[in-house]
């Protein structure tokens, strides 16, 4: 079976596959119509076509309706659909989104290859919760995903098999396990204690102890979710602007100049987002370091080593890594979870298991 890794975030689809390809796209998912479609077949558009797809043959997993639906996706939907929303709510395994996200990502990995050996992960503090649920959802999940893009065309996803882990542990075994689902760092595997991961996504940062003794245990007491994520920075920027300016400005775009060119114009002024960001990740970096503190408490000081990861690790970083000497900042730490995903799914398969 080929094996792809999917996270599904609360702001971006993060997928690797075993082929070593990668999808990025905003967890965003609006309804999508002939129309719309009709223009858009009808317009050359440059790369990032691979995310405008229509998802067709719902099933009745995820909530969907057993009738064919339509829906754009990723920076399609942000665009192009009236009622584009963030895709999830608190309940994974029954949301209709993420079908249609997980069709894209495994559309655009897993092409036609057959059913997939899907690595995934929930966000952890759901995980005990909705495993099941979703495990079984996962386990039937087919679509036809009819990509945009003439090069990808229409192509079927479907899921064979399920690895399901909570989402911050994809890191850990990122770090443990290489992308062919061999020990890279034997000393992490052996070496006993406890290592501490920390993921800082767009809407949670969830962290997790792991003991490494005899095999690997998470450790309940020691693991959580914190509700704050990167887009508390965006919406304190997109906020100074709105009031500088007057207008309302656009969480997206906010969120693309400080990720690319660091400035954006609104109405012919120039925002240095950078610098409007700074404090805003300061004060951000000082909340997780106090929570981290808090519910770690003594076990911080027996910890071997502290992994950030996610994508808003390395913004903060300079203030984060002053919480443990042995701190480090896992890199590619957005796909981090996607990796690790892919790992154990290709190491399970190896070994037989
Ligand atoms: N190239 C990039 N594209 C998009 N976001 C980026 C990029 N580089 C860094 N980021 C940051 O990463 C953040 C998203 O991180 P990540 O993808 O780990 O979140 P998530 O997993 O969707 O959220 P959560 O873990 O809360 O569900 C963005 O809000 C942005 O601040
Ligand atoms: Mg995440």
């Amino acid at each position: 079976m080929f094996r792809v890794g999917v996270d599904l975030g609360y702001g971006f689809v993060k997928a690797v596959s075993e082929s070593g390809e990668r999808a990025l796209f905003p967890s965003v998912v609006g309804s999508g119509g002939p129309r719309a479609l009709a223009g858009l077949f009808g317009e050359k558009r440059a790369s990032e076509d691979r995310y405008h797809v229509v998802v067709r043959a719902f099933g009745a997993a995820f909530g969907g309706s057993p009738a064919p639906e339509e829906r754009f996706v990723g920076d399609l939907a942000l665009r192009e659909s009236p009622d584009a929303s963030r895709a999830f709510d608190s309940d994974r395994a029954d949301h209709p989104s993420t079908l249609a996200l997980l069709a894209v990502a495994l559309g655009l990995l897993a092409g036609d290859r057959g059913p997939a050996h899907l690595g995934t992960g929930l966000p952890l503090q759901y995980y005990s919760g909705q495993k099941e649920r979703f495990r079984r959802a996962l386990e039937g999940f087919s679509a036809e995903v009819e990509f945009l893009s003439p090069s990808l065309g229409k192509r079927r996803a479907s899921v064979g098999r399920v690895t399901l882990f909570p989402q911050a542990a994809g890191a850990f075994f990122a770090q443990l396990l290489d992308e062919s689902g061999r020990v890279r760092d034997p000393d992490l595997a052996r070496g006993g204690g406890l290592v501490g991961v920390v993921d800082i996504g767009y809407k949670t940062v969830d962290f997790l102890a792991v003991d490494v003794g005899d095999g690997l245990a998470v450790r309940d007491r020691l693991s959580g979710t914190l509700d704050w994520g990167t887009s508390a920075v965006t919406r304190a920027v997109q906020r100074q602007i709105e009031a500088a300016s007057g207008r309302v400005v656009d969480a997206v775009a906010v969120d693309a100049a400080l990720h690319g060119p660091g400035v954006l114009y609104v109405w012919g002024a120039e925002y240095r987002v950078s610098e409007m960001a700074r404090d805003a990740r300061r004060e951000a970096a000082r909340a997780i370091a106090d929570h981290l503190e808090l519910r770690w408490g003594d076990a911080l000081g027996l910890m071997r080593r502290v992994y950030f990861a996610g994508g808003g690790a390395a913004d903060l970083w300079e203030h984060l890594r002053r919480i443990h000497p042995a701190a480090q900042l896992v890199p590619d730490g957005q796909f981090a979870n996607a990796r690790g995903f892919l790992a154990v799914a290709v190491r399970r398969e190896r070994r037989g298991a």
